[in-house]
C-alpha cells in the first residue's frame, strides 16, 4: 500500500513556508524486517515470569543484556575502552533510523525524553500556544508548562485534531498513551496541523517498536528507549525534519555534540556536528552497549510483524476477559486494589496506572504468558468475589 498526501505546509512559527509531501509510505509499517521470525526472536528472552509490563520497562534480549554486562565487566577490570563504545551509539542510531524510516543523520541520541522536549520548549517564543492531550505523560508536558510565557492548552485525546486552530503553534502528543494504551488519531492530527500551520512533536515512547508511526510526517519525534525498544534506562532518540531541527539550539551541547567527538573535548571554538548529532548528550556507555543488539533484533523482525504479534496477544487477553478486541498492544482493565500484587505472586508481572491494571504485550510475550495471566486473574477475581478460587 502506498498513499501519497501532498499539502501546502505553512509554518508561521519560523516564518517559513514550504511544500512538503507527506508520504505515509514512510510509516515504519512499510519497512520490512530482515527475516528474523517471532519464534527465533523469542529464544532471545529469559524471563521466568509472564512479563506483561513493557509499558513500564522492556525486557532485554539476552544478547543485549550480555553486551551491557560485558561493558560493565570491562570497566571493573579496568579494560573498558570508551572509544570502542562509540560504536554502540552509532549502531543504535542506525537501527533506530531504520526502524522509523528516517535518515540516521537526522537522529540525535540522548538520555531522556524530557531533555529533548525541553529543547523544543526552549525554542518557543513568548505567547506560543502548545496543544496537548489531557493526562499525557509529564515528560512531554512539563517542559512546556515550565517555559515562561508559553500557553499550554490541554484537551481530551479524542478531540485533539479538531482542537488544532490557527493560534496553535505546536501540538505535543504521545502516539500511544502511557496510562491506558489509547492510540492518538494521527492521520487526522497531521492533516489538521498542516492545515493550520502548527508543528507536531510526537512522543513515540509507547509506540515505536510495535506500532507503525509517521516519523517522516511530523516535525519532531522523541522516543525514550527503555520500553518497547527494549533498551536499558538511559537511552533516548530524537529526530525531526531538517527545517524543524534547524529551529532548535543545541542548548546542552557538550563534547559529544562535536563534529569530531574526540577532537571536541577541550577548548573553543564551538565546533558542533552539522547533523542531528549536535543535539547528542554524552552517552551512558553501558546503556548504549546494551541497547544496540536489542534495536538490531527489533529491526530484524520488523515493526509490521511485531505489531501483528503484539496486537494478536492483546486481543487474546481481551477475548479471555470477555472484552471487545482493540488495536493497541496495551490493555487497561478495571480491577480491585491489590490485583497487580496478587498477580506478581503468581508470576505474572503487570502494573497499575490510572487506577487500572495495565498489561502490555510485546516481542517476548507468548500465548502461554497470556493464558497464565488470564488464569491468575480469574483466580484472584474469584477469591475477591467470594468464589472458590485459590
Ligand atoms: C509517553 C512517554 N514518554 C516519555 C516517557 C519517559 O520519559 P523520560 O525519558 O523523560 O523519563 C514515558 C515513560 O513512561 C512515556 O510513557
Amino acid at each position: 500500500m502506498q498513499v501519497e498526501h501532498a499539502r501546502k505546509v505553512s509554518t508561521p512559527l519560523m516564518g517559513h513556508q514550504e511544500d512538503r509531501t507527506l508520504s505515509y509510505a514512510c510509516w515504519s509499517s512499510m519497512i520490512g524486517g530482515m527475516g528474523i521470525s517471532i519464534r527465533e526472536a523469542q529464544r532471545q528472552f529469559g524471563a521466568g515470569v509472564a512479563f506483561l509490563n513493557t509499558a513500564t520497562y522492556g525486557l532485554p534480549p539476552l544478547a543485549a543484556h550480555e553486551a551491557m554486562l560485558a561493558a560493565e565487566r570491562d570497566r571493573a577490570a579496568g579494560l573498558m575502552v570508551p572509544t570502542e563504545l562509540d560504536e554502540a551509539v552509532a549502531r543504535s542510531r542506525a537501527a533506530f533510523a531504520r526502524l522509523l524510516g528516517v535518515p540516521a543523520a537526522r537522529v540525535a541520541c540522548g538520555p531522556q525524553a524530557s531533555y529533548f522536549v525541553g529543547l523544543v520548549a526552549a525554542s518557543l517564543p513568548r505567547g506560543a500556544v502548545v496543544l496537548v492531550a489531557d493526562g499525557d505523560f509529564t515528560s512531554l508536558l512539563f517542559p512546556f508548562a515550565a517555559r515562561r510565557g508559553v500557553v499550554v492548552r490541554s484537551v481530551p485525546l479524542e478531540r485533539i485534531a479538531e482542537a488544532v486552530r490557527a493560534d496553535v503553534d505546536v501540538v505535543a502528543v504521545s502516539a500511544v498513551q502511557s496510562s491506558d494504551g489509547r492510540i492518538a488519531p494521527l492521520e487526522e492530527l497531521i492533516a489538521a496541523a498542516r492545515g493550520h500551520g502548527a508543528r507536531i512533536l510526537l512522543d513515540v515512547t509507547q509506540a515505536a517498536g510495535w506500532l507503525p508511526v509517521p516519523a517522516a510526517a511530523v516535525d519532531w519525534l522523541v522516543c525514550s528507549g527503555y520500553k518497547w525498544l527494549m533498551g536499558p534506562r538511559g537511552t533516548c532518540f530524537f529526530t525531526g525534519t531538517e527545517e524543524a531541527l534547524a529551529g532548535l539550539s543545541a542548548l546542552a551541547a557538550g563534547w559529544y555534540a562535536g563534529e569530531d567527538v574526540w577532537d571536541s573535548i577541550y577548548g573553543l571554538p564551538l565546533r558542533l556536528a552539522a547533523d542531528a548529532r549536535r543535539f547528542d548528550i554524552s552517552p551512558a556507555w553501558q546503556c548504549w552497549a546494551g541497547h544496540a543488539p536489542a534495536l538490531e533484533l527489533l529491526a530484524g523482525v520488523g515493526v509490521a510483524a511485531v505489531h501483528d504479534h503484539d496486537v494478536a496477544l492483546a486481543r487474546r487477553f481481551q477475548a479471555g476477559l470477555g472484552l471487545p478486541p482493540g488495536d493497541s498492544a496495551i490493555v487497561s482493565v478495571p480491577v480491585p486494589d491489590g490485583t497487580a500484587d496478587a498477580l506478581r505472586r503468581d508470576g505474572v508481572i503487570a502494573s497499575v496506572r490510572a487506577g487500572r491494571l495495565r498489561c502490555s504485550f510485546h516481542l517476548s510475550t507468548t500465548e502461554d504468558d497470556v493464558d497464565r495471566a488470564l488464569a491468575a486473574l480469574s483466580a484472584h477475581l474469584a477469591v475477591g468475589s467470594g468464589g472458590s478460587g485459590r
